[in-house]
């Protein structure tokens, strides 16, 4: 299926508040793309880590970012992104370490403006929704199908535990709104869904009553 390559949905919002369970299903239901640019990030992150290189060194990250190829696609309707030819496995992008770098990796502008040029490829040619943290402010910014999906910080804490998952995600959160490049916000023109007290169906269905084609 080729989808409609005029619909582009972005999603962000904060660490763990649903939005990639809901773009995912979107995505499936409307039979488009689903990528997950923090995926993006979090591989380049990985990389960083791999190279032996400290993601609080901005000049040797953006160093080896030079020497960096990405190749992105898609299986399944679900965008895949490559290391210099490498495929990260869930565990590798979403581990201790990955957690712990990704926020001061994707606080640099280079970094930021390499992979934004592969995110908005995707676009280009079929539907797409996307999730993270500038979708509808800095990516995609003519979409008319803007979200926000928040969740109380207690909610979220939960969600991450309860995963298993070793995450700092306040202070990726404190981070992510307060950094000079893309920060974390609310895009003026998105709809604003908390997800604090509702089951990811509700919210995909409140995200699909309010889509614009
Ligand atoms: O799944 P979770 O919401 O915890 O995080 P993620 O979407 O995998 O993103 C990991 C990190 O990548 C975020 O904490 C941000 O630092 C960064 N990111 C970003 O800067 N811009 C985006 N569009 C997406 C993610």
């Amino acid at each position: 299926m080729s989808g409609n390559p005029s619909l582009v949905i972005a999603i962000d919002g904060p660490a763990a508040s649903g939005k990639s369970t809901v773009a995912k299903r979107l995505a499936s239901e409307l039979g488009i793309v689903f990528v997950s640019s923090g995926g993006m990030y979090r591989a380049f992150t990985w990389w960083v880590l791999e190279n032996g290189v400290d993601p609080a060194r901005t000049g040797d990250v953006e160093a080896l970012l030079e020497k960096t190829e990405f190749q992105c696609g898609e299986q399944d309707n679900i965008g895949t992104i490559a290391v210099n030819g490498q495929l990260l496995s869930r565990e590798q992008l979403a581990n201790e370490a990955v957690n712990g770098g990704v926020s001061l990796v994707a606080a640099i502008p280079s970094v930021r403006s390499r992979l934004v040029d592969e995110q908005r490829a995707y676009a280009k040619e079929r539907g797409v929704v996307m999730e993270g943290r500038d979708i509808g402010s800095v990516v995609f910014p003519d979409t008319s199908n803007k979200f926000y999906i928040d969740a109380s910080p207690e909610v979220r804490e939960q969600r991450r535990r309860a995963e298993g998952i070793d995450d700092s995600i306040a202070a990726r959160d404190k981070m992510d709104s307060n950094r000079k490049a893309s920060p974390l916000v609310i895009p003026e023109d998105a709809t604003v869904v908390d997800s604090s007290d509702l089951s990811i169906e509700e919210v995909v269905e409140k995200v699909k009553k309010s889509l614009v084609s």
